[in-house]
């Protein structure tokens, strides 16, 4: 898929640039982005929205992977940015991106982050609960431009990979009840308020959803409610932000619709009820940030040891594992690989592939077909570029990978590799035995 294939070498290319070359230039593990398909998927879903007539908001979530040089490259595709935190929030400040595209979600935003956006003059605040209202209350008092809010609502729907399921009593930790009251007193509260402007409504209902029907059941849901609020509040929202949750192929028991296609059914579904209640179309706003990356990551790995457990199974370890993908070990998670050196062989003796971490749960990909191994082959384990690197941690002190993009056939160093120092960078000695009388 994207810019991959196998070059005359017999080695994994992407982006035109030799694999086996980014792992002698940059070292293993590492994380490679096809660039050239995020612009893709980028593009393509601002061309749903255009083709379908409806003005609209592509904001990355880039809780899925972010750095400078992907805030940057967002900027570039015209696209906005959601991020949930501080850290994201002064990592898209200082990469440069325009305040007023980002929005700043999280359940659980501290005073100093909400004081940060507001400083910045961040677009939207997804504002989740009753403190936070308060705290916005107490930020906004005296200034002159009031804080643009959306009021994210708990649909109970809860979609999950292969279906979804409603729940009746909302249990979520995420957002205002939508079907028990609460979200009507969060509108009164904001409406009143004089700092605070109710831009519109916010849900999101998962992650990994290849099924339309859980989107659609909760943008109707929503629009029923927004339909009732009219009359109570005289309010109608300029915005409504359905979420991101578009689901990848990772496996061939993945069968995703394209993403722009969950875009097309929910639009028009909502395009009937808005005309059904005679109201102007609200911009809608999404927040993918899978589907925008999950395919264009590859990581390679380098395989070391090997164990055979006699007629059981064949382990083979690579120089990686948890600590730069903990998907497997935290959800199961299931991936595709080749032998990145020796792509044209036949890959027919499977193998399972354990990481390097002191944990027995650190397997990367069970029985999985390649040619026979040797030490120092080349692992590429496709579509890592979603919560893979962004979930990456120091467990057993494991520098963090290095990430590099990849277009046309040039390659860029995105994300140095952790050195050990930087793993220690934060450590302090012990007191001296003087103090410590
Ligand atoms: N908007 C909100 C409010 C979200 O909570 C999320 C994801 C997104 C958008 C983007 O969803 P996406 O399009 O990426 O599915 N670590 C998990 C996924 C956690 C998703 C959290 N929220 C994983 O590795 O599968």
């Amino acid at each position: 898929h994207g810019t991959s294939k196998i070059n005359e070498e017999g080695h994994l290319e992407i982006g035109g640039v030799d694999t086996i070359t980014l792992a002698k230039e940059y070292g293993t593990p590492l994380y490679i982005y096809d660039v050239a398909l995020i612009k893709d998927r980028a593009n393509s879903f601002k061309m749903a929205f255009e083709n379908m007539g409806v003005s609209a908001q592509v904001a990355y979530a880039s809780k899925a992977f972010s750095s400078i040089a992907m805030f940057q490259l967002i900027d570039e595709l015209g696209l906005s940015l959601d991020v949930v935190s501080g850290g994201e929030l002064f990592t898209a400040i200082t990469s440069g991106f325009p305040a007023s595209r980002i929005h700043l979600h999280g359940n659980n935003k501290s005073r100093s982050e909400l004081k940060m956006a507001l400083e910045h003059g961040v677009g939207c605040i997804v504002v989740d609960n009753f403190y936070e209202i308060s705290l916005l209350e107490e930020l906004s008092k005296g200034n002159s431009k009031q804080v643009p809010v959306l009021l994210r609502v708990t649909p109970g729907v809860e979609a999950h990979t292969h279906d979804y399921i409603t729940t009746g009593q909302e249990d979520s930790k995420f957002g205002f009840g939508l079907l028990n009251g609460q979200i009507e007193q969060a509108i009164e509260a904001v409406l009143k308020s004089e700092g605070i402007h109710l831009l519109g409504i916010h849900c999101h209902i998962g992650s990994q959803i290849f099924d339309t029907a859980g989107f659609v059941l909760a943008a109707e849901r929503v629009f029923e409610k927004i339909n009732t609020w009219r009359e109570k509040f005289s309010f109608t929202p300029e915005v409504v932000n359905l979420g991101g949750g578009f689901g990848i192929r990772y496996t061939e028991e993945d069968e995703p619709l394209p993403a722009t296609y969950y875009v097309e059914q929910i639009v028009e579904a909502v395009k009937k009820q808005v005309n059904e209640m005679g109201i102007n179309m609200p911009e809608i706003w999404i927040e993918p940030g899978r589907s925008l990356v999950g395919d264009a990551g590859t990581t390679l790995y380098t395989v070391g040891s090997q164990k055979t457990v006699p007629n059981i199974r064949e382990y083979v370890a690579i120089d990686g594992g948890m600590s730069d993908n903990i998907r497997p070990a935290l959800y199961q998670a299931k991936y595709e690989a080749v032998l990145a050196n020796r792509v044209a062989e036949k890959h027919d003796r499977p193998v399972s592939i354990a990481g390097k971490c002191c944990e027995s749960g650190d397997m990367l990909i069970w029985d999985l077909p390649l040619p026979e191994v040797k030490p120092e082959d080349i692992l590429a384990v496709f579509c890592t570029g979603a919560y893979g690197y962004s979930m990456a941690n120091n467990y057993n002190r494991i520098p963090r990978p290095a990430v590099v993009f990849v277009e046309n056939g040039e390659s860029q160093l995105v994300i140095k590799r952790e050195s050990f120092e930087d793993l220690i960078a934060n450590d302090l000695p012990l007191k001296s035995k003087v103090s410590q009388n």
